[in-house]
């Protein structure tokens, strides 16, 4: 969408502090033993508590309120009766609408202490994400995004996952402008606008190229090569004076 009146940032605002709270909380109360269900089911009940509603199982009928993806798993992971455990590096995806705004928000987390490698992974995925966020502004190109995250990512030894893009979101979750890159592009001469709605969220990765379906379900992306992979995603505003975050806790 794109944000024309104040009343639409507050309103997108709103649901963005509401995913980002509910991520924070989900992610404080894992512990091992957790069943990804029951990291859900918290989930569940902060959105229901703000009377929000989960939109991939809105939009797509996802069996799961929010996406949960452990380790081999990079994204769109159903919740389930998988248990959690130490050391597992745990994708935790909220998204979700209320009053007709949708805002869509993404980390991954370390369960207790794991390899120094996997938290430097962390560090560093989530400072692609601000790298790509940083290029977010009125008339700036959208492949700028993914150059700069490339960048990044080359300059550092990663990889990015390329069949996973950001996406314009708010009032929808999936809209204009589709198949945002977040690697390095040529040719796409798209350009934001002042008040466009837009997620950044770089899958980074040590290896890992591209997400695959397995042979488990028909939701659950894994990464070919199998590699370590990272998600941080932020819904953002475009705007003359750069980017405005609304999926903000608080
Ligand atoms: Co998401
Ligand atoms: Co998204």
């Amino acid at each position: 969408m794109t944000i024309t009146q104040q009343d639409e940032l507050d309103g997108l605002k709103k649901i963005g502090r509401i995913v980002a709270n509910t991520m924070q909380s989900m992610a404080a109360a894992m512990e091992p033993g957790m069943t990804t269900r029951e990291l859900d089911g918290i989930g569940q009940a902060l959105l229901e508590r703000e009377g929000a509603m989960s939109a991939p199982r809105a939009t797509y009928d996802f069996p799961g309120t929010t996406c949960i993806s452990v380790n081999e798993e990079i994204a769109h992971g159903i919740p389930g009766e998988r248990k959690l455990a130490a050391g597992d590096l745990v994708n935790i995806d909220v998204s979700a609408s209320l009053n007709g705004f949708f805002a869509d928000t993404g980390a991954s987390f370390c369960l207790g202490p794991v390899q120094p490698s996997l938290d430097r992974l962390c560090r560093d995925g989530k400072r692609a994400m601000q790298i790509g966020i940083a290029q977010v502004g009125h008339d700036k190109p959208l492949a700028a995004i993914g150059n700069a995250i490339g960048a990044f990512a080359s300059k550092r030894g990663y990889t990015l996952i390329r069949n996973l893009a950001s996406h314009g979101v708010g009032k929808a979750l999936h809209e204009a402008p589709e198949e945002v890159p977040t690697w390095p592009t040529r040719g796409d001469k798209r350009r934001m606008h002042n008040g466009l709605v837009l997620t950044v969220e770089p899958f980074l990765s040590r290896g890992g190229r591209w997400a695959t379906s397995g042979a488990g379900d028909d939701w659950t992306l894994y990464s070919t090569p199998a590699a370590p992979v990272v998600q941080y995603e932020h819904t953002v505003v475009a705007t003359r004076r750069g980017a405005i975050v609304v999926t903000v806790p608080g």
